[in-house]
């Protein structure tokens, strides 16, 4: 499973990227409208610091709105994958726009059948939403399972990203179902590499050889 970063924030973007273990980036209306500067000049330093997909989502609704919106939005830089969320006619704008070569990511996804039909009509990745489903008292994660095991059924390329994750359960769960990509926010990022008894262990080993003579 490979790790995104759920995020337009620059600065935490450069951060983890010096981590050496983000290969590609997904934002959405929510995330670029919390930045300072215009969101397209934001995707593209984005997509100047990330070498790997970036996700970028349209915000029209109507299909000749959403192929134009999405061709501009491909036009940024050449690694942006443009974000379509499951409505009918996101599914033509999806189906439209990955018979002209623009990648896309089928955004807002909370059940296995509307994955299928996303990935049916070409998207590249789906993105069901673990914690908001998490935050109606469902099962998230199960529905990264059901995909995952649809796909590899029937023998289909489209890649699961797990999106709207919550905590590090969350992307263990996540690797173990199968998901091709986990989208994590930088919080997250940071609790998934903290551990107390790693920190206790480095105490311990240094005040050891501390008291040894040298
Ligand atoms: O980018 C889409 C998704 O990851 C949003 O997450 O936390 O707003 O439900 P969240």
């Amino acid at each position: 499973m490979k790790f995104f970063v759920d995020s337009a924030n620059i600065d935490e973007i450069k951060k983890l990227n010096e981590w050496g273990i983000i290969s590609g980036v997904t934002t959405n209306p929510s995330l670029l409208s919390k930045e300072k500067g215009k969101p397209y000049e934001v995707l593209k330093q984005i997509c100047e610091i990330v070498k790997g997909p970036v996700s970028a989502e349209v915000t029209s609704l109507e299909f000749n709105e959403m192929i134009e919106e999405a061709q501009r939005l491909a036009d940024i830089h050449p690694n942006i994958v443009v974000k379509i969320p499951f409505t009918e006619d996101g599914i033509k704008a999806i189906k439209y726009l990955s018979e002209k070569g623009i990648l896309v990511n089928t955004t807002l996804i909370f059940n296995p059948i509307q994955a299928l039909v996303a990935a049916r009509v070409g998207s590249r990745y789906v993105s069901p939403f673990v914690g908001r489903l998490d935050d109606i008292g469902h099962d998230g994660l199960s529905i990264v399972k059901e995909i995952v095991e649809i796909f590899t059924i029937h023998d289909i390329e489209t890649e699961v990203i797990a999106a709207s994750i919550r905590n590090p359960r969350h992307v263990l769960l996540s690797a173990l179902y199968g998901a091709h990509i986990a989208t994590i926010p930088p919080n997250v990022f940071h609790q998934m590499i903290k551990h107390p008894l790693t920190d206790i262990g480095i105490e311990k080993f240094l005040e050891d050889w501390k008291k040894k003579e040298q």
